[in-house]
């Protein structure tokens, strides 16, 4: 039996709970959250611990799960590492290149896995792009284009996922397409340069994020990247594009599908599991539940279905490797956190740059 601690049960922490413990041998014995951890425990059977420090030290927690808000992340990771305890941890794991360092540092200092949430390599159409890739298919990835873009209207109140000081904003926030990128690229780039800003989401309804993010990414051997984010955007989009010397791959999750294009022929893929998840996923984009590809969940809600059969698989994977099964080649730098410290690492050089209005090099961050 592995046992599961997890700080944080809202949204996210409440579903990664619910589906770790589906899996045989998997069992959450205790749960830390200052405002929502009674209904959750109950759900699930385990305790309420009243700190953070009575989680991590507990006898029947092999692994810590951390979901609280984004700027919350660092302490329980690192009191979790020091109590010899695994952890995964929610992305992104930290707002600064700094704590990430730390926290990888510690897991690192007390043996102890650090898998970070990112979730788009679980997705079955990011796993067949980097298999296409792999074989050579498109040949040599010369530029990937990213867009999580969409509009948000006024909320009824202002959620900690919109104020920049606690969840980074849509930059740090939404990580994925950024780890997603690197990924693909091999590592990180030489230099980055961004623009964007607050145009259309000023005044008490909305938070102090920017509303539209343009990055512009140099990788070594003339190779680019450029990214998009934003609630700005009237025309939602939100997908991955990869242009290579002998074809391209788009992973569409706004009309959510995979394509291969080789040769002017195209072919495609699931971007989930199934036919039904891909559709459900478009219809949700296209729908009145979203504004584009802006959405978040709060306590107590449910996630989609495309977004729970993911959960599902990450956290089987997790405890797959909770049970010692070995890490894959794939997913090694995702298991030490050294992947999430890199995209870190990239943001960062991108707040220098749009802060400075200067081209930053990577080397300004890292060498720290
Ligand atoms: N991988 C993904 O696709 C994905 C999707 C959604 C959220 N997330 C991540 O999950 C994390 C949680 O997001 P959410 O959507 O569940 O937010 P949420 O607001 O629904 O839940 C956050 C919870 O943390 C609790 N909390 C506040 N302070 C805390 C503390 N000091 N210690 C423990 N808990 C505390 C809150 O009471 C709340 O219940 C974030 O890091 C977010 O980025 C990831």
């Amino acid at each position: 039996m592995v046992k599961y601690g997890v700080v944080g049960t809202g949204y996210f922490g409440a579903e990664l709970a619910r589906y770790m413990q589906k899996n045989d041998g998997a069992e959450i014995t205790v749960v830390y959250d200052p405002e929502n951890a009674e209904a959750v425990a109950e759900e699930l059977g385990a305790r309420v611990a009243s700190s953070i420090d009575e989680l991590v030290a507990c006898e029947d927690v092999d692994c810590v799960i951390v979901a609280s808000p984004n700027y919350l992340h660092k302490e329980p990771v690192i009191k979790a590492a020091q109590n010899g305890k695994h952890v995964f941890c929610e992305k992104p794991i930290a707002l600064s290149y700094q704590d990430c360092r730390e926290m990888v540092d510690a897991c690192k200092e007390y043996g102890v896995t650090f898998m970070a949430g990112h979730i788009m390599n679980f997705f079955n159409g990011v796993h067949h792009a980097k298999e296409l890739i792999n074989e050579g298919v498109i040949g040599d990835i010369l530029f990937c284009h990213t867009a999580r873009n969409g509009w948000e209207e006024m909320q009824p109140s202002v959620s900690w996922k919109k104020i920049r000081e606690k969840s980074g904003g849509h930059l740090y926030h939404h990580i994925h397409e950024l780890d997603c990128v690197q990924f693909l690229m091999g590592g990180l780039p030489e230099t980055v340069t961004m623009t964007g800003g607050n145009v259309a989401h000023e005044g008490e309804n909305f938070g102090d994020e920017d509303d539209m993010i343009f990055v512009n990414m140099e990788f070594p051997g003339k190779r680019f990247a450029l990214l998009e984010w934003g609630s700005a955007y009237r025309w939602g989009e939100h997908y991955v594009l990869i242009q290579g010397t002998k074809g391209a791959i788009k992973i569409d999750m706004f009309n959510c599908k995979g394509t291969l294009k080789v040769d002017g022929k195209e072919t495609y893929f699931l971007v989930h599991e199934s036919q039904e998840e891909d559709d459900d996923r478009t219809r949700i984009y296209h729908s009145t539940e979203m504004d584009g590809a802006i959405a978040y969940g709060k306590p107590g809600k449910r996630t989609p279905m495309w977004l729970a059969s993911i959960i599902d698989k990450e956290m089987q994977y997790l405890h797959a490797i909770m049970q010692g099964e070995p890490v894959t080649e794939e997913f090694k730098k995702l298991l030490t956190g050294e992947a999430a410290l890199e995209a870190i690492a990239t943001a960062d050089a991108c707040t220098l740059s749009i802060n400075e209005d200067r081209k930053v090099k990577l080397s300004e961050i890292v060498s720290k």
